[in-house]
């Protein structure tokens, strides 16, 4: 098995939240709050841990505003979709700037909120906070990736739903490489530190496994089923929280 190689902390955090925005992530964030969506409940409160440029509190809105209307068709869980009240959180200032940047562009000023919050830090958020947590592709970027799964459990209020997706670690180089090949765009010669190929093999070196992911779920009282693959390389926990030791 592949051990885990955690991410470098970025060099220059303003070229790698710029190169980071200029990939395309529409496909898979349309499918991140589809599933979302359409497996369960969702709000009025959402927060997103480690948010980056907040397209994913973006689409969440326009797509849960579809449902709403009428123009999308979507599993009814008994959720109000007209009104989500979404906080996106990010440790990056770099990444909440471009963030800003788009909650303009796409007027969602008044729905979607920013907050600069280090997801190692247990008393960065206040408890039972949000009704829906989500993360997109971060825990892997974090050393202790428990730590974050704990504020994650603690700012959801009872009966809350946590829904995080991330990278699953493969087993081998050969596999690593295979997916870079599949989704991380087409290979030059001299391939560029924060290109999307590199950025992909170094977050697929620090992805946990989804044995890792189980253990830190039993740490927390949640089942290990909740958790499942979900395509080629992510997992995908979808849970209600679990009951808080005090
Ligand atoms: C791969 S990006 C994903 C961004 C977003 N979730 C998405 O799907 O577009 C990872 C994000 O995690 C953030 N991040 C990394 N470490 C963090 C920490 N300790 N606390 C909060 N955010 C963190 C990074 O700044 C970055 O915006």
């Amino acid at each position: 098995m592949l051990p885990r190689v955690c991410e470098p902390p970025p060099v220059d955090p303003k070229l790698e939240a710029d190169a980071y925005r200029e990939m395309d992530h529409e496909e898979v964030n349309r499918r991140f709050v589809l599933d979302l969506l359409e497996s369960g409940p969702v709000g009025p409160r959402v927060i997103d841990l480690g948010c980056g440029p907040a397209l994913i509190p973006i689409a969440l809105c326009e797509l849960a505003e579809q449902v709403a209307n009428g123009n999308l068709d979507c599993a009814d869980h008994g959720s109000d979709l007209s009104n989500l009240e979404v906080m996106g959180v990010d440790q990056c200032i770099e990444m909440l700037e471009l963030a800003r940047v788009e909650l303009e562009f796409s007027g969602r000023v008044g729905q979607i909120q920013l907050e600069q919050v280090d997801l190692n830090d247990l008393d960065a958020l206040q408890s039972e906070l949000a009704e829906t947590v989500i993360s997109n592709t971060v825990l892997h970027h974090l050393d202790n990736p428990t730590n974050a799964m704990r504020l994650a459990v603690k700012t959801l209020r009872p009966g809350g739903r946590l829904f995080i997706r991330d990278l699953c670690r493969p087993e081998s180089d050969e596999e690593v490489e295979r997916l870079v090949d599949l989704h991380g765009g087409p290979s030059t010669d001299a391939e560029s530190p924060v290109g999307p190929r590199q950025l992909l093999r170094q977050s697929l070196h620090a992805a946990l496994t989804l044995s890792e992911i189980q253990e830190i779920l039993k740490s927390l009282g949640i089942e290990t089923d909740r958790v499942k693959m979900t395509s080629d390389r992510h997992w995908t926990l979808d849970c209600t929280r679990p009951e808080i030791e005090n």
